[in-house]
């Protein structure tokens, strides 16, 4: 099947990294260099703070504007918690829901990332929802049982309308920030399996909509083989993300396919 119906996102995720003045910068880098592309959607997942520096930067441009967390309520008493509002109303058009370093450091569960989805579906924005198994995971051969797993649980109540603001991340946690990549066919693979258990729960045509990115490591030098894989719909990108040079060809490489 062709990958054409599909659309490419590619989303720099900063992490706690880049002060508003930083990020301003850094903002600007990637405008520079991404500016008239076509083929592919390019979103930066910034800090909260950095969220009004960088909506400056943006506005009016390809560049689409995301957060990296949300609170699954509308309001009240959570202390330092955001709401799906709150980010819409900074300009904010992406949310990502369950990175594993949230569930890692954080206690998110696939049960609180469904929340979240859901919050934020609900107001309007579009998710881009992590799943993916640790190095033991995977070492014991249950990655396909737990890909399954975290999909469905984080899509719970989601409709199939609402299925056009998901956007899936596999992000195998033995590969993110540690430089070792998934191979293209590792990356290929369990997207494809993703791709088929949304496929079993909302049928053919959305599966094929879905754009399913992969995360770990990706840069410069393997996002083309990883993007080239016609389940790989684009990456969730940590590090490379943060120096617009490295980020701008991977942009690039999403813009081929
Ligand atoms: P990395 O991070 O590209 O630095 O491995 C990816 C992510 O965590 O989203």
């Amino acid at each position: 099947m062709s990958t054409k119906k599909r659309r490419k996102v590619i989303a720099g995720n900063w992490k706690m990294n880049m002060t508003p003045t930083e990020a301003k910068e850094l903002a600007k880098g990637v405008y520079e260099q991404v500016k008239g592309k076509k083929g592919c959607d390019v979103v930066v997942c910034v800090p909260f703070v950095d969220i009004p520096a960088v909506a400056q930067i943006v506005k009016g441009t390809i560049i689409k504007l995301g957060a990296q967390n949300v609170h699954f309520e509308e309001k009240g008493a959570y202390t330092g918690e955001l709401s799906a509002d709150m980010l819409k109303a900074v300009g904010c058009e992406y949310v990502i829901v369950g990175h594993s370093e949230r569930r890692q450091y954080f206690a998110e569960t696939d049960q609180t990332v469904n929340k979240r989805a859901l919050a934020a579906l609900n107001a309007g924005l579009k998710v881009i929802i992590c799943v993916g198994e640790s190095l033991q995971q995977r070492e014991e051969g249950v990655t396909e049982e737990l890909v399954r797993m975290q999909t469905k649980i984080a899509l719970r109540d989601v409709t199939a309308e609402q299925m056009a603001n998901v956007v899936i991340a596999y992000e195998p946690i033995w590969a993110i920030g540690t430089g070792k990549t998934a191979t293209a066919d590792q990356a290929e693979e369990v997207c494809g399996q993703i791709r088929k258990v949304i496929g079993e729960v909302y049928g053919e045509a959305v599966a094929e909509a879905t754009t399913v990115q992969y995360g770990g490591s990706m840069n410069a030098k393997n996002c083309e083989e990883l993007l080239s894989k016609k389940d790989v719909d684009g990456g969730l990108i940590g590090g490379a993300s943060l120096k617009a040079p490295d980020f701008a060809v991977i942009v690039n490489a999403a813009t081929k396919g």
